[in-house]
């Protein structure tokens, strides 16, 4: 596959021209040869057609998609668009609650009143199932509405997005899904990508599963009316000097995809297979295999302080709480990852104290709304101890990232089940309204 935006930038770097444009560190040394600014022939990323323009279509070929339209500021600059998109048509948005906080931002911005589903949680706040009915439901209820899932969630857990796409379509509504983990999907040896399964928009952060620079996202769609649009909409809230490095990350992206991925997702699933023979029931079975969530707390290891042993034998998790260490692979991991892995997880059994701990918690209801996220959102606010939290108006959410999943949204009163949660995921201060 040809890497338009590599080629236009490896020879720029090597063209030896006194730069007489932005950016000011002028290309002197290093990687900052390749940090370009929007000169002639470098297309322009919101009015795209040229290199841009020829590496997105490489990327939507890749995808079978309508469009696929590339983000330097991740997926959290997708989701904005993508809701923008529905605020334009004056959608009524029903979400999932394990929603990242990227999502809660942006309805706040776009002024939006969420209709949120509870999912079933099981443990925590991470992951829940959805109940379909509940989904038609709520959408047989709902004139002119969309859905939108976080599929992979932050466990691995996969949304059934095939069924959840028939009912939306069938009610007329559309299905927005937050794959930010799921880019390699398409490559699986089913096709498991939302965009191949029904949905009509998704967005994916390269820099998570695949192989961009952090910040890299692609936002693709499957409807002919989205694709006219969607790229205005992202330009909306993008800053107009995107990163050529980023950009220059995709079009490696597209290549990688185009010679590698697939071999190298079946060498990992065969360790990961490997490595879950090993590890039955420590490791949960469902979801995005890539997704390595151990449940430690079932063998009375807290999850903590099995990350910080995996931490000292050269292991660092994605995630950790007092139940679950969260591993995150991608198909450029190595067999002698897996190894080392094993051998860390091994130590960590012996170091770690065993204890009995309890399920972290989850919401069982919705905390009760006193206004709408936007109105939350502008209201003076102030931040003060979880402690002295309850019936309390919450303002901005400020969740730590990871797993950035809110547990009270912007307009929700804090109660006592929220305080709770908030305790055994760490979170010590809460910003409220005055
Ligand atoms: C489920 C989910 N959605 C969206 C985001 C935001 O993605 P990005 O960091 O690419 O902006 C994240 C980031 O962690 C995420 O985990």
């Amino acid at each position: 596959m040809n890497t338009p935006i590599v080629d236009f930038l490896e020879k720029y770097t090597a063209s030896d021209t006194v730069r007489c444009h932005m950016p000011g560190h002028k290309g002197k040394n290093g990687i900052y040869r390749y940090d370009i600014t929007e000169i002639k022939g470098a297309d322009s990323l919101f009015e795209a057609d040229g290199i841009i323009l020829e590496s997105e279509k490489n990327m939507s070929m890749l995808y079978n998609t309508k469009a696929s339209f590339y983000s330097v500021s991740g997926s959290t600059l997708c989701i904005q668009a993508m809701l923008f998109a529905m605020k334009q048509e004056n959608r009524k948005i029903i979400a999932v609650r394990n929603a990242h906080r990227a999502f809660i931002n942006a309805s706040a911005l776009l002024n939006l009143d969420v209709d949120w589903i509870l999912p079933d949680y099981r443990t925590g706040i991470l992951s829940g199932r959805i109940d379909l009915q509940q989904v038609e439901d709520k959408l047989k209820a709902t004139e002119n509405g969309c859905l939108y899932v976080t599929s992979p969630d932050y466990t691995g857990r996969m949304a059934d997005i095939k069924s959840l796409a028939e009912i939306c379509h069938r009610y007329g509504a559309v299905l927005l899904v937050d794959n930010a983990h799921g880019g390699h999907l398409a490559f699986m040896p089913e096709n498991m990508h939302p965009i191949a399964i029904g949905a009509d928009i998704c967005c994916d952060s390269a820099h998570k599963m695949l192989v961009g620079l952090t910040g890299s996202a692609v936002l693709h769609t499957s409807s002919e009316k989205y694709a006219r649009i969607l790229r205005q909409c992202m330009s909306i809230f993008a800053s107009t000097s995107p990163s050529y490095l980023i950009l220059a990350s995709l079009d490696l992206c597209c290549k990688y995809i185009d010679e590698k991925i697939k071999d190298d997702i079946l060498k990992n699933l065969q360790y990961i297979s490997d490595f879950r023979n090993d590890y039955k029931g420590l490791v949960l079975s469902e979801g995005d295999p890539f997704h390595i969530t151990m449940n430690t707390a079932k063998y009375g290891y807290n999850g903590n302080e099995f990350a910080e042993n995996l931490r000292k034998n050269g292991i660092e998790c994605e995630y950790s709480d007092d139940n679950t260490v969260i591993l995150l692979m991608s198909p450029v991991n190595k067999a002698d990852d897996y190894t080392r892995i094993s051998e860390a997880l091994e130590t960590s059994f012996e170091t770690t104290y065993i204890n009995n701990i309890p399920d972290m918690p989850f919401l069982k209801k919705l905390p009760q709304k006193a206004m709408t996220i936007g109105q939350a959102l502008y209201m003076p606010c102030e931040e003060i101890s979880i402690e002295h939290a309850e019936g309390r108006i919450c303002a901005s959410v400020k969740v730590p990232c990871p797993p950035a999943i809110p547990i009270a949204v912007s307009g929700e009163i804090i109660d006592s089940s929220c305080i709770e949660i908030y305790r055994r995921y760490g979170i010590k201060r809460v910003m409220v309204i005055k």
